[in-house]
């Protein structure tokens, strides 16, 4: 099964990630998780990438794809994989179609802005993993720990109020037309395509995905 995760920044993707690979034993290939990766690790990309995640703005498309295609080659996607935080511009989804990469499911999860403004301010990462909780709404076991490894939690430093306001700008002018782009694949009958409203609970929206993908 091959999945598309769309959404504002702190719709919820990387969060109802975690659930379905979990239920679906697919991949979750993160592309701000790997740039992350690369962050911490200093390497090239790494430190190009993290002057622009830090101001909100996204990286370039053609390294972006390049990235994606050599995840998307490994063993363990054959069976299928989770794409969260890509495609996020019209370049990056034709990419996809010129390399015959067909998508099973494209899934929406919408959350109003003044909504994610709040939310982003709560929210606790674990570096390590990209695991994401949220101190309110889906809080860790232990207070400031990654349930799994008992590791320390971060804030993410794009999580600033003002960054927030430039990504979710951003999102509507670069990510929001692929709605209608996949939106016309999904009429031709070569995707499907299900919007789900993300101001529900974290297992609400969990539960209404489930019954899309069975
Ligand atoms: P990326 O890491 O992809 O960030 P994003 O798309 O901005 O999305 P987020 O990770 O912020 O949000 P999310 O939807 O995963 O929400 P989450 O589940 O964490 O990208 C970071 C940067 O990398 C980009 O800005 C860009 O620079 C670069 N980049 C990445 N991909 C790129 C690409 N393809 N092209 C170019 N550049 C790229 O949830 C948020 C919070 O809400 C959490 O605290 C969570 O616990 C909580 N929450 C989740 N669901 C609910 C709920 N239902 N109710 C209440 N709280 C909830
Ligand atoms: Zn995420």
């Amino acid at each position: 099964m091959r999945i598309i995760l769309l959404g504002a920044p702190g719709a919820g993707k990387g969060t109802q990630a975690q659930f379905i690979m979990e239920q679906y034993g697919i991949p979750q290939i993160s592309t701000g998780d790997m740039l992350r990766a690369a962050v911490k690790a200093g390497t090239p990309l790494g430190l190009e990438a993290k002057k622009v995640m830090d101001a909100g703005q996204l990286v370039s498309d053609d390294l972006i794809i390049g990235l994606v295609k050599e995840r998307i080659a490994q063993d363990d996607c054959v069976k299928g994989f989770l794409l969260d935080g890509f495609p996020r511009t019209i370049p990056q989804a034709d990419a996809m179609a010129e390399n015959g990469i067909e998508i099973d499911h494209v899934i929406e999860i919408d959350v109003p802005d003044e909504e994610i403004v709040k939310r982003m301010s709560g929210r606790r990462v674990h570096s390590g993993s990209g695991r994401v909780y949220h101190v309110v709404f889906n809080p860790p076991k232990v207070e400031g720990k990654d349930d799994v490894t008992g590791e320390e939690l971060a804030i993410r430093p794009d999580d600033e109020e003002s960054t927030v306001r430039k990504r979710l700008g951003i999102y509507h002018e670069q990510t929001k037309p692929l709605v209608d782009y996949y939106g016309k694949v999904a009429a031709e009958g070569r995707t499907q395509y299900n919007k789900f409203d993300g101001t529900q609970s974290v297992s609400k929206v969990s539960e209404q995905l489930a019954d899309v993908l069975k």
